[in-house]
Formats: C-alpha cells, sequence, structure tokens
C-alpha cells in the first residue's frame, strides 16, 4: 500500500529559533524517521512575501530555514524537500481554487480578520495595510496541501483553522467538479504543550524572547542566563514541570540525564546550577548541526542544489495531477 501523504510548510520569515525547533522542526524530523509515511516538507517562501518584502531578507530567511532543517538530520532523499517558488504548479492550482473559493470564507479566516479587528481599534479603514496576499493566503495554502493528495498536515493550533479551509475548498471542488482531492487532516502535537521563551512567556519573534537555534555558544551562555526565574532559594523543593528551564532541558538532555534534573528538583537545586547545566546539553546537542548550518551558509548552492532536487521530485507528482485537474474544469490542451 501507498504511505500516507504527511506534508507541512515552513514559513520563511525569520530565523529559526529553538522554538521552532521543538515545536515543529524536531516533530517533523520524528515522523519522516519512522518511515511510516511519505513526508513532504518545503519552506512556504511564497507565503512569506505577504511581509517579506525585502530581498535581501527573502534570500537570507529562505537559506536559514532550508539549511536548519538540512543540519539537523533531514534526509532530502527519503522526504521531499523543496522551495514553494520551485513549483509552480502551486501557483496554478492557487488561481483554479481562488475560483471555488467563497469570498465569505476568506472575510472569517483568523489572521485576516484580527488585522481588520486591529485596524478598527485604531479607527482605520478596516483593510488598511492588508495586501491580498494577507486575504487570499488560505487559498494559497490549501493548494500547497491539496495538490500532492495531503492525508496528514502537522500544524501548529493557530494554523487548524486553515487546514480546514482546504478541506472546504476541496470539498466544494469535489462538489462541482467530481470527486478530485482527498480531504487532509490536520495533527497538533499536543505532547509539546508551549516552549517558553526568556521571559517564560511563549517563545516567539513577536516577543522579542527567543533563543536563535544557531547563535555562537558565548551567546547561548548568556541567553539562558537571562531566562527568568522565580526567587526560591537554591535548597528549596521545586516543581520540575513548572519550570522553563526543565522545559528546554528536557527537549535536549538524555533519558537518564531527565530523571536525574527531576531528583534535583525535588530535592533543592538552584536556579544557576541548572541553567548551567542546561547550558551544556544544549551546546552538546546543537554543536554538529550548528557545524553542518555554519557549512551550508556559506555555500548556498549546496542549498540550492538540494531544494532544486526537491522540487523535481515534487514537480513529477504535481505535474500529472495538476493536469487531471484542469481536464476536470474544462482544459483539453
Ligand atoms: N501557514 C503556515 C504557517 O504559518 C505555513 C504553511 C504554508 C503551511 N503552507 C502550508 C503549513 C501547508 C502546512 C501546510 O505556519
Amino acid at each position: 500500500m501507498e504511505k500516507k501523504v504527511v506534508l507541512t510548510g515552513i514559513k520563511s520569515t525569520g530565523r529559526p529559533h529553538v522554538g521552532n525547533y521543538i515545536g515543529a522542526i524536531k516533530p517533523a524530523l520524528q515522523l519522516a524517521a519512522s518511515n511510516e509515511y511519505s513526508p513532504y516538507y518545503f519552506i512556504a517562501d511564497y507565503h512569506s512575501l505577504t511581509t517579506v518584502q525585502n530581498r535581501e531578507q527573502f534570500k537570507d530567511y529562505v537559506y536559514r530555514i532550508a539549511a536548519s532543517w538540512l543540519a539537523l538530520g533531514l534526509d532530502p532523499e527519503q522526504s521531499t524537500f523543496y522551495r514553494q517558488t520551485d513549483v509552480p504548479e502551486i501557483m496554478e492550482l492557487s488561481w483554479i481554487l481562488s475560483c471555488l473559493t467563497p469570498k465569505g470564507l476568506m472575510n472569517r479566516a483568523h489572521a485576516y480578520k484580527s488585522a481588520v479587528e486591529q485596524n478598527l481599534q485604531n479607527s482605520l479603514d478596516q483593510d488598511a495595510g492588508i495586501n491580498i496576499g494577507v486575504y487570499s493566503y488560505p487559498i494559497l495554502m490549501a493548494s500547497d496541501i491539496l495538490l500532492f493528495q495531503s492525508d496528514i498536515v502537522p500544524v501548529g493550533k493557530d494554523q487548524i483553522q486553515h487546514v480546514e479551509i482546504a478541506r472546504d475548498i476541496a470539498t466544494h471542488f469535489n462538489h462541482v467538479f467530481g470527486e478530485t482531492f482527498s480531504l487532509p487532516q490536520y495533527m497538533v502535537d499536543t505532547t509539546i504543550a508551549m516552549v517558553p521563551g526568556l521571559d517564560g512567556r511563549k517563545m516567539s519573534k513577536s516577543y522579542h524572547n527567543t533563543i536563535p537555534l544557531f547563535c555562537e555558544e558565548k551567546e547561548l551562555e548568556k541567553l539562558i542566563k537571562r531566562i527568568v526565574t522565580d526567587s526560591t532559594p537554591p535548597q528549596a523543593p521545586k516543581d520540575p514541570d513548572q519550570s522553563s528551564l526543565f522545559l528546554l532541558y528536557r527537549e535536549f538532555a538524555s533519558e537518564n540525564e531527565v530523571e536525574q534534573m527531576r531528583n534535583n528538583y525535588r530535592s533543592g537545586i538552584g536556579w544557576g546550577e541548572v541553567k548551567k547545566e542546561l547550558f551544556l546539553v544544549m551546546k552538546r546537542y546543537l554543536e554538529q548541526p550548528r557545524q553542518r548550518y555554519k557549512e551550508l551558509m556559506s555555500n548556498s548552492r549546496e542549498i540550492d542544489k538540494i531544494l532544486h532536487y526537491g522540487a523535481e521530485k515534487a514537480r513529477q507528482k504535481a505535474k500529472p495531477f495538476l493536469n487531471e485537474i484542469k481536464e476536470k474544469i474544462g482544459y483539453s490542451g
């Protein structure tokens, strides 16, 4: 039997940070390594264009994201790893789908809706500063998903609605033109609650509280020292599951180390000590990937080569399917 398709897009809107790694990259790599699925992972650079409108930055983010995934162990043979802009079939399908998408469905999409709400709050025109790309973002995402007959779409909670929209659009198309698309299902990793940032809130670029994944060790050490802790004295027992430091430690330490650290928390350990240990395990874990990341970043041609190879594989599947879709709507070239 053919393996199920698991597909996810990674927006290239910033430098990858530890929150991205724990919340998205690591689980996606685990899925790929399980060999149970046929993974399609791609860089959603056209989605990024809704906000990243600076040539140098656009390029830089794409390479950084690609280099990060590769450095952390994504195997371009075992998975199909590509850049959205290298697969024009996605854009073609996007137009077809937009003609089958009720405008009202887009009005209700949360990202657009909250941008409108914010404008109204600021007494601005409701659509001030909102480009059409932001508005039709979910259609492009539906195209990403449906073009590869995705079964499973791993996403963060904030993207669930978008996968549901893809299902709606697929259902509508199937109704109008006959059974064509399979209906995707979202998958939200619930084992990871929330990756805390330096200030204890969710690690996010918009809070300026991130730890860049491949920062230099000195910087890493400095940032870890900045993670907020409470004023419990060193000897006092502490609850590991309520501690940002422990939540991070858990992701980079071995099972034995985690167990040991749990015990240390219970019997009392100072925050300074935990920070030291956290630094050591993160340093160890990221050392080799950082090296590989640097190599790749200094050789963007190699990244291009890998991405082109992935795009070729992706297009082999996309082209015949897009033709089938076009025939359904009445194209007969
Ligand atoms: N919108 C997603 C995000 O912001 C990225 C994305 C683009 C995506 N296309 C996708 C995710 C297709 C899953 C499937 O994170």
